[in-house]
């Protein structure tokens, strides 16, 4: 039900980062997870971007936690238990389980969605199959073609 909406909130605008800020905003509204939010792949790392909940790190390497690896691997990764994650990077210590989804442009990853929750084994398949139809819809909105669920 989300999804036609994020599409009609940014259907008018075409700056990325007005669209990801507002992206992150719906997630947050409608789920109320503890993190939403973008990291941009900038000069070789990830630059955070975009988000809504605590202070996050500002800058992350490739291959390193959960966003740089779904960056190295350009998969979506599920950690249902944040500390079984080798190399999991803390920003809070809130943080229970996290889904990160890479998005594609050119056949390479610019951008990643991070999302953290505050409770264990919080995501599973159901979402990272809506969460990369999201990352359909933004892929899209990039090359200014129509979405196609
Ligand atoms: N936990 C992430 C770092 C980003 S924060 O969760 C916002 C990671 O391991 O890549």
């Amino acid at each position: 039900m989300l999804l036609p909406q994020i599409e009609a909130l940014i259907a008018d605008e075409a700056d990325l980062i007005a669209n990801l800020a507002n992206i992150a905003a719906a997630l947050m509204q409608t789920f109320d997870f503890l993190w939403v939010g973008f990291y941009v792949v900038k000069n070789d790392e990830l630059v955070l971007g975009p988000f809504q909940g605590p202070i996050a790190c500002a800058r992350i390497q490739k291959g390193k936690g959960v966003c740089g690896s779904a960056w190295a691997n350009g998969e979506t990764i599920i950690v249902p238990d944040v500390d079984q994650f080798p190399g999991h990077i803390a920003c809070s210590s809130d943080s229970k389980s996290e889904i990160v989804v890479p998005i594609i442009k050119d056949e390479e990853v610019f951008l990643v969605l991070d999302i953290d929750s505050d409770q264990l084994k919080d995501f599973n398949a159901l979402d990272a199959e809506w969460l990369q139809r999201l990352a359909g819809l933004i892929e899209a909105k990039i090359f200014n073609v129509s979405f196609d669920y």
